[in-house]
């Protein structure tokens, strides 16, 4: 006998997990007893029994009567009650003793309980106790009285709970439905999504005012080539309260909110009316409390295909249409400039995506490039190694940042630094120790026949003459520099094109070749003629000490010969004679860094043109940066 329920013990406890409900049907109630019971029990016992009642059920088990031999912590004979191997309590000895527990029931804290009666056999005389007897039920847990796990999972149920025999289940208050979960109480309002091209929405009960504690979420998605715009009508109700920053959306709001922007508060007693979203999807939050009431609000939406509109034109560019349908949701086009007069930043193509919001936009971005201008790139060859002016034809405008400036009938020399922009010397635009007016001004660009001056000129919008030029005595060329602003401005192409500014830094490397052009030639006797057509020389930059020597040694033998500064430079060649020293004052001097013509000097003065160890004076532009720049801002 007792062998029989050793089998069953033994196995049980070396597959720990093994235990499970006999097929039986679960009871109710039940009566337990030591084997022989009421008779004496038998030495070498192990007897166990797993008792179950149905979930939602605890077993309460009563030890009717008791009589096990007892023993220091009934460590021979006892009756064990567990509950999924937790002890509840060992027991031995009689009624009334110490190690009886009386008439309280045990109470499992689950489902399940397990006794085990277990005797000794080294008790060789006869046994006289009898063992034990009990009673168990099923008592109903009651889960809702139960408190908060405190694991995060909350209460039971969000509302109500329900005690039911074995079980309980959730309830939620009016105007709210139980979630899938069957444990959520959610607004009816929440979590709908709209995908129609049309539809109405309202506050929940609307016309009837909104219950407290709402949280709608409602979503309207429709196909990204859509736009969505809700329609408000006028009975639009959200309570509001009045703060010292005026009306705030405190206890009851409706937010709007759309991907990538700032969400919409939406508040008191007018209705917004239209909202148009640019986007294809809208979500839209109510919320309530139990502060204040609102009456609701009630909209219809209405979504259109998303419309880009013309991309915006491009000066001194294009815009080509890549692929879709033109301005329509996903249409790409391709911004590009009139090369080679025009480039974009980075010298790149860009292409706008027209976007779900109805705006053109290239890498996030909606803002038109712009085209800026190409300068020092001519496009027509100028040879490099013409020296001779007279020989140097440039019907083509060949150098095409070079401007004849007729003040007056004076002729003078400029040069196109930018698109309403002429640089040249100050001293031309000076006339009995004033600056001339902007009217007296005729601006000739591209090609141009010096003589005959057909053609349109451009006119001067104003003149800026640098602040410290000051030259009464023809003596003192400090700062000959000055800029005249066009009233229009120039757009660029083969025979007109700007010259650059010198980079931050620019050096004036000795002996490097430069470019100097203009209309007025020496002749070997030094007589100054106007020629058709524009010339041009090379010329050498000239170290400043020898310039400064060859200015020294001339005013030795020569009165009236104006000072060298650091703000000048000379150019010419050595050996002076068939070699021209310079061109229109306030022309050019080029230098060539990185296939890129830059402005290095403007013709400014010289003495004794063509003799042997005399140069032409140049304005040394490089030092005038900050000027050009922050007149150019500033005008
Ligand atoms: C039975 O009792 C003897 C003597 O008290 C003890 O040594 C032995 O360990 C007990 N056996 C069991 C199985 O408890
Ligand atoms: C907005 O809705 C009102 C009716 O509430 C209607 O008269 C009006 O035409 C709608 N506006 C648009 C742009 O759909
Ligand atoms: C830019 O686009 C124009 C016109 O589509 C094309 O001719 C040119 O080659 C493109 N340039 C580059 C650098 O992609
Ligand atoms: C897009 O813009 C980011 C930052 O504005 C820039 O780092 C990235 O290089 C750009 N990508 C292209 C393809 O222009
Ligand atoms: C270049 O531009 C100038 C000034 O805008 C203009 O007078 C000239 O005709 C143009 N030349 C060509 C080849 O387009």
């Amino acid at each position: 006998m007792g062998w029989t329920y050793c089998v069953i013990w033994c196995l049980c406890l070396s597959v720990s997990e093994c235990w499970q409900p006999p097929n039986s049907e679960p009871v109710m109630q039940g009566e337990l007893q030591s084997p022989q019971y009421p008779r004496p029990y038998p030495p070498n016992l192990l007897t166990q029994w797993d008792i179950w009642v149905p979930e939602g059920y605890q077993i309460q088990l009563s030890i009717t009567h008791l009589d096990i031999k007892a023993s220091s912590g009934c460590n021979q004979d006892s009756l064990t009650v567990l509950h999924e191997q937790k002890v509840l309590g060992k027991f031995c000895g009689q009624e009334n003793s110490a190690d009886h527990p009386g008439k309280e029931p045990i109470l499992s804290p689950g489902n399940t309980l397990t006794l085990i009666f277990q005797t000794n056999d080294s008790t060789p005389e006869l046994q006289q106790h009898i063992g034990f007897s009990a009673t168990y039920k099923a008592i109903d847990i009651d889960e809702c009285s139960q408190s908060d796990p405190g694991d995060g999972s909350g209460p039971l149920c969000t509302q109500i709970c329900v005690n039911t025999p074995g079980s309980y289940h959730c309830s939620c208050y009016t105007g709210y439905k139980l979630h899938l979960d069957q444990h959520t109480c959610l607004s009816s309002c929440d979590g709908c999504i709209y995908d129609k091209r049309e539809g109405h929405l309202a506050s929940p009960a609307y016309p009837h005012p909104s219950p407290p504690f709402l949280s709608c979420k409602y979503i309207i998605s429709v196909e990204p080539s859509f736009t969505i715009t809700l329609n408000f009508t006028d009975n639009f109700h959200i309570d509001n309260v009045d703060t010292e920053q005026g009306p705030r959306c405190l206890h009851h709001w409706l937010q709007v909110s759309t991907p990538g922007r700032e969400p919409m508060k939406l508040c008191g007693g007018k209705s917004p009316g239209l909202i148009a979203t640019n986007s294809n999807t809208v979500r839209l939050d109510y919320h309530t409390d139990a502060e204040g009431l609102s009456r609701g609000w009630s909209l219809d939406y209405s979504t259109h295909v998303v419309d880009c509109g013309e991309p915006e034109p491009l000066l001194n560019g294009g815009v080509t249409y890549l692929s879709g349908s033109q301005n329509q949701y996903h249409s790409v086009v391709q911004y590009h400039c009139n090369e080679p007069f025009y480039t974009l930043p980075g010298g790149r193509n860009v292409t706008f995506t027209c976007e779900a919001d109805g705006k053109w936009r290239s890498n996030h971005s909606d803002v038109t490039p712009t085209c800026v201008s190409v300068c020092g790139q001519p496009t027509k060859l100028i040879s490099t190694y013409q020296r001779t002016i007279a020989s140097s034809e440039g019907p083509d405008s060949k150098i095409p940042w070079h401007v004849l400036l007729n003040i007056d009938g004076r002729i003078a020399g400029g040069m196109v630094i930018a698109d309403r922009w002429i640089m040249t010397a100050a001293h031309t635009l000076t006339h009995d120790r004033k600056p001339i007016s902007k009217e007296t001004v005729q601006i000739y660009m591209g090609p141009i026949n010096a003589k005959t001056l057909l053609g349109s000129p451009v006119s001067a919008a104003s003149i800026h003459i640098h602040p410290e030029y000051n030259n009464p005595d023809f003596l003192d060329y400090n700062s000959d520099i000055a800029l005249i602003k066009l009233q229009d401005p120039i757009t660029f192409n083969s025979s007109v094109m700007p010259i650059c500014l010198p980079a931050e830094g620019a050096t004036y490397v000795t002996d490097t070749i430069g470019l100097v052009s203009g209309f007025t030639i020496t002749e070997p006797d030094n007589q100054r003629i106007l020629t058709n057509d524009l010339k041009y020389v090379h010329l050498l930059v000239v170290e400043q000490e020898t310039c400064s020597n060859s200015v020294n040694k001339l005013k030795e033998t020569m009165d009236n010969v104006p000072d060298l500064t650091n703000n000048m430079f000379c150019a010419g060649v050595p050996e002076g004679g068939k070699d021209s020293c310079h061109g229109d004052s306030g022309g050019p001097f080029a230098l060539r860094d990185d296939g890129r013509f830059w402005a290095a000097g403007i013709v400014s003065w010289g003495v004794g043109c063509r003799n042997q160890g005399t140069y032409g004076v140049y304005t040394r532009v490089a030092n005038y940066l900050d000027w050009i720049y922050k007149t150019m801002q500033e005008n």
